[in-house]
């Protein structure tokens, strides 16, 4: 923590711990809770235990912002239903990275920029053929983003900030060309080429649904504004499981392209990224709303470990910023596509009423969260369920990206190195195999 950036608070912690007594300090963040600093614990025969990190600030950071009882998200100070309403995800990509929403300038440089790096080297063709042709693609994405660190030598100095910069440009242009290629390469079309004349979610639209023997189709802009706001509702989201690993990646001094294939592992668990891709398969499974209350008792049930996906978050104990927007824009979706009765879509609306009614999930503080909905909307553009959490991975690089950025920018950056509580067995001796 660099304490010229954080204000120290004149108020001390005092902590006694076997006959020690401790005068910790504490900072203030901007907003938010204060954090106490334990360092000085270190050496003194004492940790702090907080598996899972509930109650644990493990880095200083001025690019996110959640207030999860609130239900407030920021990026850069900047509300993400004003970024949804009026911005667009090459700006907020910029802002993430930069600090500072552009003018107009600074946009179509950085836009011209990203269309500069679109292309992926050619000879990744190859590797993406080493796969089998039904691996998922989130196994592809992992291996190929790592994978990127063998074809880009040129940007792996990470003391450089030209090098950290052009890395940054690199993967956030060609995530959606990896992700299409992911994609194609699962249902055995050819790859196609990124077509930089359309915005960043118009090319990715084209890249995953035109094929080479027809014309491109100019993108609907309904669903290209879609995509776009998923693309920027995911974004960035502050220190969750898959930021953190590509931090705790980035601390040992990893080239980035290897932080974010780290980033993009942690991020495919069901409780994470795959949680969209989980509401779907369970929305499908319920099939019908009068099985909605079998669901909803199953989800209770503390011998059954059934949960409803899509609902809960570690932060959030108030709705999900994230999910309104998803909601507005899933009706808009669906309205244009035709599809305004979509059979899942009214499940998950009922399932929704249902759970918010209920006194389980009313206590619990469990509301839908983002992914609640963004499984529906890409269902409904004809995008498969497998692909849904390789779109978070695209989206989410971003964020990954600017805060492997600033925290390799940080000269006080230290290995990420946590203690434990060890409970397992005490020294003993080595015992021969012939007389255990
Ligand atoms: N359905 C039923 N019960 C739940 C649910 C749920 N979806 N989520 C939490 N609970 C219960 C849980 O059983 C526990 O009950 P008890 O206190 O009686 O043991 C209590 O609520 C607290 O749950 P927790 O697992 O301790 O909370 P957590 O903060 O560790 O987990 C979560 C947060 C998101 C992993 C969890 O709510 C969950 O598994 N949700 C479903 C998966 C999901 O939708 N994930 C996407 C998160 S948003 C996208 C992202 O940021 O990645």
């Amino acid at each position: 923590m660099s304490e010229k950036s954080t204000q120290l608070s004149p108020e001390k912690a005092l902590l006694e711990a076997k006959g020690k007594n401790y005068k910790l300090p504490i900072y203030d963040g901007t907003l938010g809770p204060d954090v106490i600093d334990v360092r000085s614990l270190s050496g003194a025969g004492t940790f702090t235990y907080d598996p899972g990190f509930v109650s644990t600030a493990a880095c200083e950071s001025k690019i996110t912002f959640i207030d999860g009882e609130n239900g407030i998200l920021l990026y850069r100070g900047y509300p993400i239903s004003e970024l949804a309403a009026h911005s667009d995800y090459m700006e907020v990509c910029y802002l993430l990275m930069n600090g500072e929403l552009p003018n107009q300038t600074e946009k179509d440089t950085f836009i011209a920029t990203i269309k500069n790096h679109t292309m992926v080297h050619d000879q990744m063709a190859t590797f993406f053929k080493g796969f089998r042709r039904d691996a998922h693609p989130m196994a592809i994405m992992v291996g190929v983003v790592g994978a990127l660190s063998a074809f880009y030598h040129d940007s792996l100095d990470i003391k450089n900030p030209e090098h950290r910069e052009i890395a940054a440009f690199r993967l956030v242009a060609k995530m959606p060309t990896i992700a299409a290629m992911c994609y194609n390469y699962s249902i055995g079309l050819p790859f196609m080429f990124p077509l930089n004349r359309l915005s960043y979610a118009g090319n990715f639209i084209h890249m995953m649904f035109d094929t080479p023997c027809d014309e491109p189709r100019e993108p609907n802009p309904v669903i290209e504004k879609a995509m776009d706001r998923i693309f920027m509702l995911h974004a960035d989201h502050e220190q969750n499981a898959s930021t953190s690993t590509v931090r705790m990646a980035g601390s040992s001094g990893a080239n980035p392209f290897a932080c974010i294939a780290a980033g993009i592992a942690a991020l495919w668990g069901p409780a994470h990224g795959g949680a969209n891709e989980a509401v779907v398969n369970m929305l499908e499974d319920i099939g019908d709303v009068s099985n909605i209350p079998k669901y909803v008792a199953r989800a209770k049930d503390k011998d059954d470990d059934f949960r409803l996906m899509g609902f809960g978050h570690r932060v959030y104990k108030n709705y999900d910023p994230r999910a309104k927007v998803m909601r507005e824009t899933c009706h808009e979706v669906l309205k244009e596509l035709g599809n305004g009765n979509d059979r899942l879509f009214e499940t998950a609306l009922e399932l929704e009423r249902i759970a918010l009614e209920d006194e389980y999930f009313i206590a619990k503080k469990l509301y839908p969260n983002v992914d609640f909905y963004s499984g529906i909307i890409l269902r409904a553009i004809g995008i498969p369920s497998n692909m849904f959490t390789v779109i978070f991975a695209l989206s989410r690089c971003v964020g990954w990206i600017s805060h492997w950025n600033e925290m390799i920018g940080d000269p006080q950056l230290r290995i990420a190195r946590p203690r434990q509580l060890y409970t397992g067995p005490v020294q003993r001796e080595y015992v021969p195999i012939t007389k255990r």
